[in-house]
C-alpha cells in the first residue's frame, strides 16, 4: 500500500510522516511531497528508522511521481493561520494550492482514497470534489475532510473535566470543522452527564481549541502535533479498513444530504471507503438547535468551494 502525504516538510506534514513511518502496516511505502526543497531530506531522515516502511521524498516538479498509483493521499499543504485570523481567511492561498494537488491526483491515481487536513477544510473538501467532478473521477465514498482533531480534542477535554482517562472517552463530533460548524455531541457520552454550564463550556472550548493553540504559538503557526496525530489515527483507521477491517471513524464527507452536502458524522470504513454513513444519533435540545444554527454557514463554506472551481 502507498500512502502520499502532500505538505510533507511542514509543521503537521513532518510530525504525520513521522508517525506512519512507525506505525503503518509492514510492508508499506511512504511517499512525501512538498514543495521545500527539505523534503527529500526529511524523507531520509525518517528512513533511519527501522521499521518495513519505506520512504521516499520528492519535492518541487516531482508532484507527479511522488503521486503514481497511490492508494491513499493525505493533504496538509498549505498556509497556516496566525493569531486574529479564522480558518476562512486561509481561503485565498489554500484554494489554490489544494485545487492544483487535486488536478495531478486525477491524473496519478484517480482510484485513491484522499484525506483532506488543509484549512478552510469546510471548503477544501468541496474544491478537491469538484476538480474530481470535472476529470470524471469523483467517488464521494473516498474522499475525506479530516476532523478527526475535533474528536480527540473533545475526548481530551472531556475527561480533563470530568477527571477520567482520555483513551476511554468516546465523544461524537459532526458538522465541519471550523468555529460553530464543529458540534461536539456531549449528550452522547457514555456514563458522564454534564451541567448546562459545562456544556456550554466544553463546547466553546472544542470550537475554539484551534485558536488556542494559534494564540499560544503567538504567531509560529497552529496545531501541528495534534493534528499529526489526529490525521494519523484517520489514516491508520483507513488503511486497516481497507486491508478488511471493520472500523467507524468519523469524518467530512458527502452523505445523504440532509444537512448539508459535506457533513461530518460517523462512518463505518472498509475496502472501498465509505461502507455505511452511520446515524448522528439523537440529540439533546441545544444540540439540535447548534445544528440548526450553524447549517447556514457550512452551506456558504461549501458553496465558496464550489464556485471557486466552477467559476
Ligand atoms: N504543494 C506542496 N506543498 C506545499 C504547497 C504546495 N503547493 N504550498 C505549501 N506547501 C507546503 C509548505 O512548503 C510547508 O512545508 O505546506 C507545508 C505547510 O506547512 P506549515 O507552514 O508548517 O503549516 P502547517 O501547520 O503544517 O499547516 C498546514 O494544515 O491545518 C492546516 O490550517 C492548516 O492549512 C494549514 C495546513
Amino acid at each position: 500500500m502507498k500512502v502520499a502525504v502532500l505538505g510533507a516538510a511542514g509543521g503537521i506534514g513532518q510530525a504525520l510522516s513521522l508517525l506512519l513511518k512507525t506505525q503503518l502496516p509492514a510492508g508499506c511505502e511512504l511517499s512525501l511531497f512538498d514543495i521545500a526543497p527539505v523534503t527529500p531530506g526529511v524523507a531520509v531522515d525518517l528512513s533511519h528508522i527501522p521499521t518495513d516502511v519505506n520512504v521516499k521524498g520528492y519535492s518541487k516538479d516531482y508532484l507527479a511521481p511522488a503521486l503514481k498509483d497511490a492508494d491513499v493521499v493525505l493533504i496538509p499543504a498549505g498556509v497556516p493561520r496566525k493569531p486574529g485570523m479564522d480558518r476562512a481567511d486561509l481561503f485565498n492561498v489554500n484554494a489554490g494550492v489544494v485545487k492544483t494537488l487535486a488536478e495531478e491526483i486525477v491524473q496519478q491515481c484517480p482510484n485513491a482514497m484522499v484525506g483532506i487536513i488543509t484549512n478552510p477544510v469546510n471548503t477544501t473538501v468541496a474544491i478537491v470534489a469538484e476538480v474530481f467532478k470535472k476529470a470524471g473521477t469523483y467517488n464521494p465514498k473516498r474522499l475525506f475532510g479530516v476532523t478527526t482533531l475535533d474528536v480527540i480534542r473533545a475526548e481530551t477535554f472531556v475527561a480533563e473535566k470530568k477527571g477520567l482517562n482520555p483513551a476511554e472517552i468516546t465523544v461524537p463530533v459532526i458538522g465541519g470543522h471550523s468555529g460553530t460548524t464543529i458540534l461536539p455531541l456531549l449528550s452522547q457520552v457514555e456514563g458522564v452527564s454534564f451541567s448546562d454550564d459545562e456544556i456550554e463550556q466544553l463546547t466553546h472550548r472544542i470550537q475554539n481549541a484551534g485558536t488556542e493553540v494559534v494564540e499560544a504559538k503567538a504567531g509560529g503557526g497552529s496545531a501541528t502535533l495534534s493534528m499529526g496525530q489526529a490525521a494519523a489515527r484517520f489514516c491508520l483507521s483507513l488503511v486497516r479498513a481497507m486491508k478488511g477491517e471493520n472500523v467507524v471513524e468519523y469524518a467530512y464527507v458527502e452523505g445523504d444530504g440532509e444537512h448539508a452536502t459535506f457533513f461530518a458524522q460517523p462512518l463505518k470504513l472498509g475496502k472501498e471507503g465509505v461502507e455505511e454513513l452511520l446515524s448522528i444519533g439523537s440529540l439533546s435540545a441545544y444540540e439540535q438547535k447548534a445544528l440548526e444554527d450553524m447549517l447556514d454557514t457550512l452551506k456558504g463554506d461549501i458553496q465558496k468551494g464550489v464556485e471557486f472551481v466552477q467559476g
